[in-house]
Protein backbone atom coordinates (compact mmCIF):
# COMPACT_ATOMS: atom_id res chain seq x y z
CA UNK A 1 0.00 0.00 0.00
CA UNK A 2 1.33 3.34 -0.61
CA UNK A 3 1.33 5.85 2.00
CA UNK A 4 0.94 9.92 1.48
CA UNK A 5 4.06 10.16 3.25
CA UNK A 6 6.19 8.27 0.95
CA UNK A 7 4.17 9.78 -2.19
CA UNK A 8 5.13 12.46 -4.07
CA UNK A 9 2.70 15.16 -4.17
CA UNK A 10 4.67 18.63 -5.06
CA UNK A 11 2.82 20.55 -6.67
CA UNK A 12 0.71 17.83 -7.89
CA UNK A 13 -3.35 17.98 -8.48
CA UNK A 14 -4.52 16.35 -5.27
CA UNK A 15 -7.86 14.73 -5.02
CA UNK A 16 -8.30 14.16 -1.40
CA UNK A 17 -11.70 11.67 -0.72
CA UNK A 18 -12.30 12.46 3.42
CA UNK A 19 -15.45 11.10 5.58
CA UNK A 20 -16.28 13.82 7.09
CA UNK A 21 -20.18 12.79 7.33
CA UNK A 22 -21.44 14.71 10.40
CA UNK A 23 -24.30 15.15 12.02
CA UNK A 24 -25.37 19.17 11.17
CA UNK A 25 -28.62 20.61 12.28
CA UNK A 26 -29.95 23.87 11.04
CA UNK A 27 -26.68 24.72 9.53
CA UNK A 28 -25.06 23.69 12.92
CA UNK A 29 -22.05 21.10 12.88
CA UNK A 30 -22.86 19.06 16.33
CA UNK A 31 -19.50 17.05 16.55
CA UNK A 32 -16.21 17.89 15.25
CA UNK A 33 -14.12 14.65 15.80
CA UNK A 34 -13.96 13.76 12.03
CA UNK A 35 -13.43 17.07 10.74
CA UNK A 36 -10.33 17.48 13.46
CA UNK A 37 -9.19 14.28 12.22
CA UNK A 38 -9.08 15.54 8.80
CA UNK A 39 -6.95 18.01 9.72
CA UNK A 40 -3.45 16.61 9.14
CA UNK A 41 -3.68 14.97 6.40
CA UNK A 42 -4.95 18.07 4.94
CA UNK A 43 -2.23 20.61 5.99
CA UNK A 44 0.46 17.99 5.01
CA UNK A 45 -0.87 18.16 1.58
CA UNK A 46 -0.98 21.96 1.38
CA UNK A 47 2.47 21.87 2.27
CA UNK A 48 3.49 20.62 -0.55
CA UNK A 49 0.81 21.81 -2.89
CA UNK A 50 -1.87 24.42 -3.18
CA UNK A 51 -3.62 22.09 -5.77
CA UNK A 52 -5.84 20.07 -3.21
CA UNK A 53 -9.56 19.64 -3.97
CA UNK A 54 -11.57 17.92 -0.72
CA UNK A 55 -13.98 15.57 -1.20
CA UNK A 56 -16.78 14.10 0.81
CA UNK A 57 -19.73 12.61 1.37
CA UNK A 58 -22.40 13.54 4.22
CA UNK A 59 -25.39 11.77 4.79
CA UNK A 60 -27.64 9.64 2.43
CA UNK A 61 -29.05 12.08 0.25
CA UNK A 62 -31.01 11.07 -3.35
CA UNK A 63 -28.52 10.74 -6.28
CA UNK A 64 -28.57 13.31 -9.33
CA UNK A 65 -30.81 15.46 -6.60
CA UNK A 66 -29.36 18.73 -4.90
CA UNK A 67 -30.78 19.25 -0.87
CA UNK A 68 -29.31 22.23 0.61
CA UNK A 69 -30.07 20.22 3.86
CA UNK A 70 -27.45 17.86 3.31
CA UNK A 71 -25.04 20.31 1.47
CA UNK A 72 -21.36 20.59 2.99
CA UNK A 73 -21.36 24.09 3.14
CA UNK A 74 -21.14 24.30 6.81
CA UNK A 75 -18.42 22.03 6.54
CA UNK A 76 -16.19 24.12 4.14
CA UNK A 77 -16.74 27.02 6.41
CA UNK A 78 -15.37 25.38 9.43
CA UNK A 79 -12.30 24.45 7.19
CA UNK A 80 -12.56 28.00 5.81
CA UNK A 81 -11.88 29.12 9.79
CA UNK A 82 -9.21 26.45 10.86
CA UNK A 83 -7.20 27.28 7.92
CA UNK A 84 -7.39 30.84 7.52
CA UNK A 85 -8.13 30.52 3.48
CA UNK A 86 -11.03 31.05 1.29
CA UNK A 87 -12.02 27.97 0.16
CA UNK A 88 -14.33 27.48 -3.63
CA UNK A 89 -17.24 25.21 -3.65
CA UNK A 90 -17.31 23.64 -6.75
CA UNK A 91 -20.37 21.31 -7.90
CA UNK A 92 -18.44 19.19 -10.65
CA UNK A 93 -15.60 17.95 -11.45
CA UNK A 94 -14.68 19.51 -15.47
CA UNK A 95 -12.59 22.80 -14.14
CA UNK A 96 -11.32 22.02 -10.78
CA UNK A 97 -9.08 25.53 -9.72
CA UNK A 98 -5.53 25.49 -8.83
CA UNK A 99 -6.38 26.76 -5.38
CA UNK A 100 -7.91 24.78 -2.27
CA UNK A 101 -11.36 23.55 -2.90
CA UNK A 102 -14.56 21.43 -1.77
CA UNK A 103 -16.36 19.55 -3.86
CA UNK A 104 -20.14 19.48 -3.10
CA UNK A 105 -21.73 15.98 -1.32
CA UNK A 106 -20.26 13.58 -3.63
CA UNK A 107 -23.39 11.50 -2.82
CA UNK A 108 -24.80 13.91 -4.90
CA UNK A 109 -23.52 12.57 -7.72
CA UNK A 110 -25.50 10.50 -9.72
CA UNK A 111 -23.15 6.80 -9.74
CA UNK A 112 -21.99 7.56 -6.50
CA UNK A 113 -23.11 4.74 -4.45
CA UNK A 114 -23.26 2.12 -7.31
CA UNK A 115 -19.84 2.71 -8.06
CA UNK A 116 -20.32 4.08 -11.54
CA UNK A 117 -17.59 3.29 -13.78
CA UNK A 118 -18.31 7.14 -15.15
CA UNK A 119 -18.12 8.68 -12.24
CA UNK A 120 -15.06 7.07 -11.05
CA UNK A 121 -13.05 7.49 -14.47
CA UNK A 122 -13.60 10.95 -14.34
CA UNK A 123 -12.44 11.56 -10.46
CA UNK A 124 -9.54 9.36 -11.42
CA UNK A 125 -8.50 10.80 -14.37
CA UNK A 126 -8.81 14.78 -13.46
CA UNK A 127 -6.32 14.51 -10.59
CA UNK A 128 -2.40 13.30 -10.21
CA UNK A 129 -2.57 11.61 -7.38
CA UNK A 130 -5.64 10.42 -4.72
CA UNK A 131 -5.48 9.90 -1.27
CA UNK A 132 -7.94 8.12 0.22
CA UNK A 133 -8.26 9.15 4.36
CA UNK A 134 -11.85 8.20 4.20
CA UNK A 135 -11.36 5.22 6.49
CA UNK A 136 -14.59 5.50 7.78
CA UNK A 137 -16.28 4.59 4.73
CA UNK A 138 -13.67 2.24 3.41
CA UNK A 139 -16.39 -0.38 3.77
CA UNK A 140 -18.65 1.53 1.05
CA UNK A 141 -17.66 0.03 -2.76
CA UNK A 142 -18.54 3.63 -4.13
CA UNK A 143 -16.94 5.68 -7.17
CA UNK A 144 -15.22 7.96 -5.18
CA UNK A 145 -13.70 5.77 -2.96
CA UNK A 146 -12.95 1.89 -3.53
CA UNK A 147 -13.24 2.93 -7.99
CA UNK A 148 -11.32 6.02 -7.96
CA UNK A 149 -8.79 4.37 -6.24
CA UNK A 150 -8.56 1.32 -8.46
CA UNK A 151 -8.88 3.31 -11.82
CA UNK A 152 -5.95 6.25 -10.39
CA UNK A 153 -2.70 6.11 -11.66
CA UNK A 154 -1.50 7.17 -8.48
CA UNK A 155 -3.29 6.35 -5.16
CA UNK A 156 -2.05 6.43 -1.64
CA UNK A 157 -3.56 6.42 1.85
CA UNK A 158 -4.00 9.29 3.51
CA UNK A 159 -2.19 10.08 7.54
CA UNK A 160 -5.54 8.84 8.86
CA UNK A 161 -6.16 6.04 7.23
CA UNK A 162 -2.90 4.55 7.48
CA UNK A 163 -2.88 5.31 10.82
CA UNK A 164 -5.97 3.82 11.51
CA UNK A 165 -5.40 0.21 9.76
CA UNK A 166 -1.61 0.57 11.74
CA UNK A 167 -3.55 0.67 15.12
CA UNK A 168 -6.60 -1.95 14.21
CA UNK A 169 -3.96 -4.63 12.20
CA UNK A 170 -1.49 -4.18 15.64
CA UNK A 171 -4.48 -4.91 18.08
CA UNK A 172 -5.59 -8.06 16.25
CA UNK A 173 -2.38 -9.83 15.18
CA UNK A 174 -1.87 -13.20 16.44
CA UNK A 175 -0.98 -14.02 19.73
CA UNK A 176 -1.47 -11.05 21.14
CA UNK A 177 -3.64 -10.59 24.68
CA UNK A 178 -6.84 -9.47 23.91
CA UNK A 179 -10.29 -8.62 25.98
CA UNK A 180 -12.82 -7.79 23.98
CA UNK A 181 -15.78 -5.58 25.35
CA UNK A 182 -19.03 -5.82 23.06
CA UNK A 183 -22.01 -4.02 23.80
CA UNK A 184 -25.38 -2.72 21.90
CA UNK A 185 -28.51 -4.34 21.19
CA UNK A 186 -28.64 -7.16 19.34
CA UNK A 187 -26.98 -9.98 19.14
CA UNK A 188 -27.80 -10.70 15.56
CA UNK A 189 -26.24 -7.42 13.99
CA UNK A 190 -22.71 -8.38 16.21
CA UNK A 191 -23.10 -11.43 15.64
CA UNK A 192 -19.94 -11.66 13.24
CA UNK A 193 -18.12 -9.24 15.29
CA UNK A 194 -18.36 -11.16 18.39
CA UNK A 195 -17.44 -14.46 16.13
CA UNK A 196 -14.38 -12.67 14.88
CA UNK A 197 -13.28 -11.55 18.67
CA UNK A 198 -13.84 -15.49 20.16
CA UNK A 199 -10.95 -16.11 17.65
CA UNK A 200 -8.62 -13.23 18.63
CA UNK A 201 -9.29 -12.63 22.52
CA UNK A 202 -9.07 -14.09 25.30
CA UNK A 203 -12.55 -13.52 26.29
CA UNK A 204 -15.36 -11.52 25.30
CA UNK A 205 -17.33 -9.45 27.75
CA UNK A 206 -20.64 -8.78 26.42
CA UNK A 207 -22.89 -5.73 27.56
CA UNK A 208 -25.98 -3.96 26.47
CA UNK A 209 -28.98 -5.83 25.10
CA UNK A 210 -26.62 -8.40 23.74
CA UNK A 211 -26.09 -9.76 27.43
CA UNK A 212 -30.03 -10.44 27.64
CA UNK A 213 -29.74 -12.52 24.96
CA UNK A 214 -26.52 -14.46 26.71
CA UNK A 215 -27.75 -14.14 29.73
CA UNK A 216 -31.62 -16.38 28.68
CA UNK A 217 -28.99 -18.63 26.87
CA UNK A 218 -27.23 -19.38 29.89
CA UNK A 219 -30.60 -19.79 31.66
CA UNK A 220 -30.67 -17.18 33.74
CA UNK A 221 -34.28 -15.06 34.39
CA UNK A 222 -34.10 -11.86 32.40
CA UNK A 223 -37.75 -10.95 33.20
CA UNK A 224 -39.22 -8.53 30.58
CA UNK A 225 -36.12 -7.60 28.57
CA UNK A 226 -35.69 -7.22 25.46
CA UNK A 227 -34.16 -10.89 24.04
CA UNK A 228 -33.98 -11.81 20.22
CA UNK A 229 -35.65 -15.77 20.51
CA UNK A 230 -34.05 -16.69 17.62
CA UNK A 231 -30.48 -16.43 18.24
CA UNK A 232 -30.93 -18.45 21.38
CA UNK A 233 -29.08 -21.16 20.14
CA UNK A 234 -26.08 -19.39 18.37
CA UNK A 235 -25.66 -17.75 21.43
CA UNK A 236 -25.65 -21.22 23.39
CA UNK A 237 -23.02 -22.51 20.87
CA UNK A 238 -21.04 -19.16 21.32
CA UNK A 239 -21.37 -19.89 25.21
CA UNK A 240 -19.62 -22.94 25.26
CA UNK A 241 -16.01 -21.64 24.29
CA UNK A 242 -16.05 -20.75 27.72
CA UNK A 243 -14.81 -17.23 26.55
CA UNK A 244 -17.86 -15.37 27.18
CA UNK A 245 -18.31 -12.86 30.31
CA UNK A 246 -21.47 -12.17 31.52
CA UNK A 247 -22.91 -9.71 33.77
CA UNK A 248 -23.18 -10.63 37.30
CA UNK A 249 -24.85 -7.74 38.51
CA UNK A 250 -27.49 -5.56 36.38
CA UNK A 251 -29.72 -2.36 36.66
CA UNK A 252 -33.44 -2.77 36.53
CA UNK A 253 -36.52 -1.16 35.97
CA UNK A 254 -40.23 -1.99 35.08
CA UNK A 255 -39.39 0.23 31.48
CA UNK A 256 -36.81 2.85 29.84
CA UNK A 257 -39.17 5.29 31.46
CA UNK A 258 -39.56 4.04 35.35
CA UNK A 259 -38.09 6.08 38.03
CA UNK A 260 -37.69 3.00 40.31
CA UNK A 261 -34.39 1.62 39.28
CA UNK A 262 -32.85 -1.62 41.24
CA UNK A 263 -29.31 -3.22 41.12
CA UNK A 264 -30.02 -7.16 41.26
CA UNK A 265 -27.79 -10.33 40.66
CA UNK A 266 -28.47 -11.73 37.79
CA UNK A 267 -29.67 -14.71 39.46
CA UNK A 268 -32.84 -12.51 41.04
CA UNK A 269 -34.44 -10.50 37.67
CA UNK A 270 -37.96 -10.32 39.02
CA UNK A 271 -40.39 -10.79 36.05
CA UNK A 272 -41.82 -7.85 35.48
CA UNK A 273 -38.49 -6.13 35.45
CA UNK A 274 -36.18 -5.36 32.18
CA UNK A 275 -32.57 -5.47 32.49
CA UNK A 276 -31.56 -1.99 30.80
CA UNK A 277 -27.61 -1.98 32.05
CA UNK A 278 -25.12 -3.74 33.84
CA UNK A 279 -22.97 -3.24 36.83
CA UNK A 280 -19.19 -3.55 35.92
CA UNK A 281 -16.79 -4.83 38.57
CA UNK A 282 -13.51 -6.68 38.27
CA UNK A 283 -14.83 -10.16 38.08
CA UNK A 284 -16.20 -8.88 34.90
CA UNK A 285 -13.17 -6.84 33.44
CA UNK A 286 -10.51 -8.54 34.35
CA UNK A 287 -7.00 -6.96 34.52
CA UNK A 288 -3.64 -7.13 32.59
CA UNK A 289 -4.44 -7.22 29.12
CA UNK A 290 -2.17 -6.42 26.43
CA UNK A 291 -5.31 -4.62 24.44
CA UNK A 292 -8.62 -3.91 25.35
CA UNK A 293 -11.02 -3.74 21.78
CA UNK A 294 -14.30 -2.17 22.60
CA UNK A 295 -17.52 -1.74 20.43
CA UNK A 296 -20.78 -0.88 22.05
CA UNK A 297 -22.35 0.35 24.98
CA UNK A 298 -23.60 -1.51 27.98
CA UNK A 299 -26.93 -0.13 28.21
CA UNK A 300 -29.45 2.93 27.71
CA UNK A 301 -26.45 5.61 28.29
CA UNK A 302 -28.36 8.03 26.74
CA UNK A 303 -31.05 7.67 29.91
CA UNK A 304 -28.81 8.92 32.79
CA UNK A 305 -30.33 5.96 35.14
CA UNK A 306 -29.16 3.63 32.77
CA UNK A 307 -25.56 5.03 31.29
CA UNK A 308 -23.65 3.23 34.76
CA UNK A 309 -22.45 0.60 33.14
CA UNK A 310 -21.20 2.56 30.08
CA UNK A 311 -19.72 5.34 32.23
CA UNK A 312 -17.93 2.85 34.73
CA UNK A 313 -16.50 1.22 31.44
CA UNK A 314 -15.04 4.43 30.51
CA UNK A 315 -13.33 5.42 33.60
CA UNK A 316 -12.37 2.12 33.86
CA UNK A 317 -10.94 2.40 29.90
CA UNK A 318 -8.99 5.45 30.90
CA UNK A 319 -7.16 3.90 33.68
CA UNK A 320 -6.46 0.77 32.15
CA UNK A 321 -2.38 0.14 31.60
CA UNK A 322 -3.72 -1.76 28.24
CA UNK A 323 -4.00 -0.05 24.97
CA UNK A 324 -7.75 0.65 24.39
CA UNK A 325 -8.76 0.31 20.99
CA UNK A 326 -12.58 1.75 20.93
CA UNK A 327 -14.63 2.51 17.60
CA UNK A 328 -18.37 2.39 16.47
CA UNK A 329 -21.19 4.98 16.04
CA UNK A 330 -22.54 4.73 19.18
CA UNK A 331 -19.58 4.13 21.53
CA UNK A 332 -17.94 6.83 20.28
CA UNK A 333 -21.00 9.22 21.37
CA UNK A 334 -21.01 7.76 24.53
CA UNK A 335 -16.57 8.48 24.43
CA UNK A 336 -17.60 12.18 23.90
CA UNK A 337 -20.53 12.20 26.67
CA UNK A 338 -18.58 10.42 29.54
CA UNK A 339 -15.49 10.87 28.86
CA UNK A 340 -13.32 13.08 31.38
CA UNK A 341 -9.84 12.58 29.56
CA UNK A 342 -9.99 10.61 26.49
CA UNK A 343 -7.00 8.90 27.31
CA UNK A 344 -7.48 5.53 25.06
CA UNK A 345 -4.51 4.39 22.96
CA UNK A 346 -7.01 4.57 20.24
CA UNK A 347 -10.08 5.10 19.02
CA UNK A 348 -11.13 5.32 15.71
CA UNK A 349 -13.41 7.99 13.53
CA UNK A 350 -15.26 4.78 11.92
CA UNK A 351 -18.72 3.23 12.69
CA UNK A 352 -19.93 0.77 10.45
CA UNK A 353 -16.02 0.29 8.83
CA UNK A 354 -15.30 -0.51 12.49
CA UNK A 355 -17.42 -3.09 12.61
CA UNK A 356 -16.94 -4.68 9.43
CA UNK A 357 -13.08 -5.00 10.20
CA UNK A 358 -13.36 -6.69 13.75
CA UNK A 359 -15.93 -8.70 12.02
CA UNK A 360 -12.76 -9.96 10.18
CA UNK A 361 -14.54 -8.43 6.79
CA UNK A 362 -12.19 -7.41 4.00
CA UNK A 363 -12.68 -3.65 3.15
CA UNK A 364 -12.94 -2.77 -0.49
CA UNK A 365 -10.93 0.39 -0.25
CA UNK A 366 -8.23 -1.53 1.57
CA UNK A 367 -8.24 -3.74 -0.79
CA UNK A 368 -8.15 -1.52 -3.34
CA UNK A 369 -4.62 0.34 -1.78
CA UNK A 370 -2.77 -2.71 -1.47
CA UNK A 371 -3.44 -3.50 -5.25
CA UNK A 372 -1.35 0.13 -5.61
C1 LIG B 1 -20.35 6.49 8.67
O1 LIG B 1 -20.77 7.53 9.20
O2 LIG B 1 -20.31 5.40 9.28
C2 LIG B 1 -19.77 6.57 7.29
O3 LIG B 1 -19.66 7.87 6.87
C3 LIG B 1 -20.57 5.75 6.32
O4 LIG B 1 -21.84 6.30 6.14
P1 LIG B 1 -23.01 5.42 5.46
O5 LIG B 1 -23.38 4.37 6.46
O6 LIG B 1 -24.10 6.39 5.17
O7 LIG B 1 -22.42 4.81 4.23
Amino acid sequence: MNHLEQTVIKDKKVGLRVDLNVPIENGEILSHERLSAALPTILYILKHTQKLCVITHLGRPREGEFDINQSVMPIKKWFEKRLNLDIELLNNFENIPENICFMENIRFFKGEKDNDKNLSMQIANVFDVYVMDAFATAHRSAASTFGAIELSKNACAGLLFSDEIKNLESALEENKQILSIVGGSKVSTKLKVIENLLTKSCSVVVGGGIANTFLKAAGKPIGNSLVEDNMLDTAKELLTTNKIILPKSVYVAESPQSNQVNLVSVEDVPKNKMILDIELNEEIIPVDHEYIIWNGPLGIFEIDQFSNGTKQLIGFLENSKSKVIAGGGETLFAINKFSETNKFHYVSTAGGAFLEYLSGNKLPSIEALRLK
